[in-house]
């Protein structure tokens, strides 16, 4: 007996931006498995069951909701932003790939979601205009020189960056030394956007040049956009700058 399994992005945080396939998904389903806050932003009903976990426990998270999906359940997992950008959709998948040959039967759907480099991009201009990449800044399921290798080439290439997962508490100097790591290439100034909190009520979106970007501007609900060489600011009196990556590149990493 073989339920279903949704993994689904809610968004940046603005109910508006929960899509309506997202909407029918945590309708029909039976158990919702997330971290806290994720599953807080529901309004469930009392015959729809809460099982929360740390934001950490991704695997055992994901094992826990196919179980219960082999058992015959309705599952939901809830992820911010969209599933599969540094979050549940890969857990999930990874899970299924060791685990038992009959979670490969249950009926798996991905609903996607806005991921934060978009929340951000949106309330800043369109500083993702052109090529760019996604990195997570993350040390915790990759080496840290990896990061700077992958940033470094990113900004030689000419790629706007978004850097998730900037800082934490337990990764307080990785974001400094990836700003140092993208001085050696970039210009200092290149727009840096620090976007936090993008569409919820406590958004706060900074703009600086790399030049001037300081760790201490971020925490872990903030998005980073590094722009390119090609990245520009417009001024607007009584207004908020405007950035953008404009549709058409020069070439060239610098
Ligand atoms: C584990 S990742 C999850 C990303 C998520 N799946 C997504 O697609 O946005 C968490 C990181 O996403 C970024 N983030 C999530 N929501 C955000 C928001 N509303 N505004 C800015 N950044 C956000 C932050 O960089 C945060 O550290």
């Amino acid at each position: 007996m073989s339920g279903r399994l949704s993994v689904i992005g809610l968004g940046p945080g603005d109910a508006a931006h929960v899509t309506p396939e997202a909407s029918a998904s945590i309708a029909e389903a039976t158990d919702l498995f997330g971290y806290g806050p994720y599953l807080d932003r529901l309004t469930l009903r009392a015959d729809q069951h809460r099982h929360v976990s740390d934001n950490r426990e991704e695997l055992d998270r994901s094992r826990a909701a196919l179980v219960a999906a082999a058992g015959g359940k309705t599952v939901a997992v809830v992820s911010g932003g969209d599933p599969g950008v540094f979050a549940m959709a890969a857990a999930v998948c990874e899970a299924i790939e060791h685990g038992p040959p009959e979670w490969r039967d249950i009926e798996l759907q991905v609903v996607p979601g806005v991921t934060a480099m978009l929340a951000v991009a949106a309330r800043s201009g369109a500083p993702l205009g052109h090529d760019f990449c996604a990195i997570s800044l993350s040390d915790n399921l990759k080496p840290w020189d990896v990061v700077e290798t992958r940033l470094k080439a990113a900004a030689g290439a000419g790629f706007v960056i978004a850097v998730y997962n900037p800082i934490s508490r337990a990764r307080p100097w990785q974001l400094g030394k990836a700003f140092e790591a993208l001085r050696e290439t970039l210009p200092s100034t290149t727009p840096v956007i620090f976007g936090r909190a993008a569409f919820r009520h406590d958004e706060k979106i900074v703009i600086k040049t790399l030049g001037e970007a300081d760790p201490a501007q971020a925490d872990m609900a903030t998005c980073i956009i590094v722009g390119s060489a090609e990245t520009r600011v417009i001024e607007r009196s009584g207004r908020a700058p405007l950035v953008y990556s404009p549709r058409q590149s020069a070439g060239g990493s610098r």
